[in-house]
């Protein structure tokens, strides 16, 4: 069920958090289905209503930087104590570090790894719920293993609506595609997943280089550690690419996502076209694009095909995000 983020309505997801159940709640970048990240059964039932495996780590979610040594050993460390300083001004924000873990977050949590993944979201209904739970939250995103993260409370209902008894609604999501994910444990900072927070971003407040991984080095059969895997964030409808289908022949019924409402971006035989920017504002298009995925893949269509913009910025993780749908 759906719930307006009253007080009343948190208060109750809280407690709902404090007992070892789950909730879904909104943040800036997409939604979570949150469970109180220091107790191990409330986790496994996070995995399982996910339908997750147990070897990808679970994001922890805190209201205050202040919270960041409950759930991390860090402390003991100088030089990751002067990047998380320097990091600072991003939270709350849709960075996520990952950091040395503390013994308070049990292994199901970071999959076995000795390493958690933490952020404070940039969302009042997040971090209010943050603290009446006195909780840290752990997270994932709130769809299906595999299938395309939720920007809308309609969506979480959409793909896991009897798994989950309580929505918060916080509206759609300002930022729409997932947190940057930036490991602190290794010798140079890693992005090991691209978000709206970019790697010119944080290099400009580390002032060291950061080393953006590929997303393509590993696939579900070799990833090299948990954390790690390939994962498609697939609609069910086939997907590919608008350039390479172009003046092609194409099934009757066709539909594109384009970036710009530019003509030659678009198909004339196309039973559905959604335009994600006029002008082709990245911002934009990052917000609207899980949205615009999920709404053709509602329209018996044969072939979804979509656009591609420049790799700077936020296109990053655009294009990313665009490389898993289409896997
Ligand atoms: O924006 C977001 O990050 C959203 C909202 C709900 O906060 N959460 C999210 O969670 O996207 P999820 O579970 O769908 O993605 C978490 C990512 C995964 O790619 C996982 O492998 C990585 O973070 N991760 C988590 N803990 C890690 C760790 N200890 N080491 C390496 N990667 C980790
Ligand atoms: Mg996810």
């Amino acid at each position: 069920m759906i719930f307006l983020p009253t007080q009343q309505n948190i208060k109750r997801a809280a407690d709902i958090v404090r007992q070892g159940g789950v909730v879904a709640f909104p943040t800036e970048t997409v939604y979570g289905l949150g469970a109180d990240a220091t107790n191990d059964t409330a986790v496994k039932l996070v995995f399982s209503i996910k339908g997750r495996p147990s070897t990808d780590p679970l994001i922890v979610h805190l209201s205050s930087i202040s919270e960041i040594s409950l759930v991390s050993d860090c402390d003991n460390d100088p030089k990751i104590r002067l990047r998380l300083a320097k990091l600072s001004s991003f939270w709350p924000g849709s960075l996520s570090v990952v950091l040395p873990k503390s013994k308070n977050i049990p292994d199901s949590v970071s999959a076995g790894l000795a390493t958690v993944a933490v952020r404070i979201p940039n969302h009042q209904v997040a971090l209010e719920l943050i603290k009446l739970s006195e909780r840290p939250i752990a997270a994932p995103s709130a769809n299906p293993f595999g299938y395309v993260s939720p920007t809308s409370a309609q969506h979480v209902a959409d793909s896991l609506g009897d798994k989950v008894s309580l929505i918060l609604n916080g509206g759609d999501c300002s930022v729409g595609i997932e947190s940057t994910v930036l490991s602190l444990c290794e010798e140079a900072p890693t992005i090991l997943r691209p978000g709206a927070i970019t790697k010119e971003m944080l290099e400009q407040k580390l002032q060291e280089p950061v080393i953006l991984r590929s997303s393509k080095i590993s696939t579900l059969e070799a990833a090299p550690a948990p954390g790690m895997l390939y994962q498609h964030y697939s609609p069910r409808t086939p997907i590919g690419w608008l350039s390479e289908h172009q003046g092609k022949p194409l099934p009757a019924r066709v539909g594109v996502i384009q970036f710009t409402s530019s003509q030659d971006r678009s198909i004339e035989s196309a039973a559905t076209r959604l335009v994600l920017s006029e002008d082709g504002t990245l911002d934009t298009i990052a917000t609207r694009l899980f949205a615009a995925l999920r709404e053709l893949d509602t329209q018996n269509l044969e072939l979804i095909l979509i656009d591609s913009c420049l790799e700077h910025g936020i296109g990053v993780a655009i294009m990313d995000r665009v490389r898993r749908a289409i896997g």
